[in-house]
């Protein structure tokens, strides 16, 4: 059984669900796909653990639970060693980073360690949107030229594969158009706004649930979806967007009275980021709050769903949702993503 040894870049939301999957499943993907995964580095913000015989998953999430550094690791792990350090000197095969996007700054720490693992000669798995929005062509290419793979289907919508189904499952179609509610915060704030609430507690709700970026402008102005937008024209319509080709409006030009009465009349707001085919073959992008009414793929959204329409020449329309209570959907992408690198069909 061949042992895949992988190290793990960001023990948060993500990093550490990540670790609670794989230790619950470990028997179940060893039975099935014939794989031994094997964590044999982490990094947090405080430092990193080593050790290339295996840390042990239950440690490593006990330890993140309780709010600890994997620097608190037992005999192996150490402040202040930096992501990008702990990838020069490790051994592996692949590396899963999910550090913060650290948009629209620098995309640091994950962009260095990406292009560290790549230059390694390892796979490189991601959620984080930051570097595949800063330098996503250049990216790619360090993929290529080492022979090795870049896969992030966990970086536009969640737990939901629409860069899956967009480059696998909809091969040989013209996609006219693209319609996707990619951002989850956008989605609950509204609808709270409509239940009546106000933009303060509804923003202290969706803080308290940890749902809200630390920087909430970044999923209110529409920036969130805008990257998301950008990454899913590079890889689903081969558009090489930047994201500053998005027209961009956020939810905070909302007025309360017009998202209740909308509510009242059937119909449901949500940040809408389109991609529309032009006579040139280019795509238009945006990014926008609009009022979907019932006849709408996407306009009976829940308050915590995301949910894309692909309209195509010859697959139809196809629309997906994906009901995200907790971030759980959105680590498995990177099992989803590893398992798609090692296993055949
Ligand atoms: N949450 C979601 O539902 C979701 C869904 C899809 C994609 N994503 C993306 O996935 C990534 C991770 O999200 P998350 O929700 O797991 O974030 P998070 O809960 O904030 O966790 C971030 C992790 O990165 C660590 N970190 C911060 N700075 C670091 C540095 N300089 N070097 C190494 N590690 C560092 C943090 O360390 P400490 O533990 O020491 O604080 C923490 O463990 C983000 O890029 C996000 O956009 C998230």
């Amino acid at each position: 059984m061949p042992t895949i040894r992988y190290v793990l870049i960001g023990l948060g939301n993500l990093g550490r669900r990540f670790c609670e999957i794989v230790q619950e499943k470990d028997a179940d993907l060893r039975q099935r796909y014939d794989v031994d995964l094997r964590l044999v580095g982490a990094a947090d913000s405080r430092g990193a653990a080593y050790d290339l015989q295996g840390l042990d998953l239950a440690d490593v999430v006990r330890l993140k639970t309780s709010g600890e550094s994997i620097a608190a690791y037992p005999a192996i792990g150490k402040t202040g060693w930096e992501a990008k350090a702990l990838i020069e000197a490790a051994e592996a095969d692949v590396m899963l980073e999910a550090s913060p996007v650290n948009l629209p700054q620098h995309a640091e720490p994950g962009l260095s360690c990406i292009r560290t693992a790549l230059e390694k000669g390892w796979h490189v798995i991601t959620p984080n949107k930051g570097p595949l929005v800063v330098a996503y062509q250049e990216l790619h290419a360090l993929a290529r030229s080492h022979g090795v793979k870049l896969r992030y289907d966990g970086t536009v919508a969640g737990g939901l594969p629409a860069l899956n189904i967009g480059r696998r499952d909809l091969r040989g179609a013209i996609i006219h158009r693209i319609e996707a509610v990619p951002n989850l915060v956008t989605g609950y704030v509204v609808d709270m706004l409509s239940n009546g609430l106000t933009w303060d507690t509804a923003l202290a709700r969706a803080r308290a649930e940890g749902v809200l970026e630390s920087d909430a402008a970044w999923d209110l102005e529409g920036w969130d979806a805008a990257a998301k937008l950008t990454i899913l024209a590079n890889t689903v319509l081969d558009y090489p967007a930047q994201i500053e080709d998005v027209t961009r409006a956020g939810i905070t030009g909302l007025a309360q009275e017009e998202l209740v009465s909308a509510c009242d009349r059937n119909f449901c707001y949500r940040l809408l980021a389109r991609a529309e085919r032009r006579a040139d073959g280019g795509y238009n992008l945006s990014v926008a709050p609009v009022a979907l009414g019932p006849d709408h793929p996407l306009g009976r959204l829940g308050s915590k769903q995301l949910g894309i329409v692909f309209h195509t020449d010859i697959y139809g329309t196809l629309t997906t949702i994906i009901e995200e209570p907790d971030p759980i959907p959105s680590a498995a992408t990177m099992l989803r993503d590893l398992l798609d690198i090692y296993t055949e069909d």
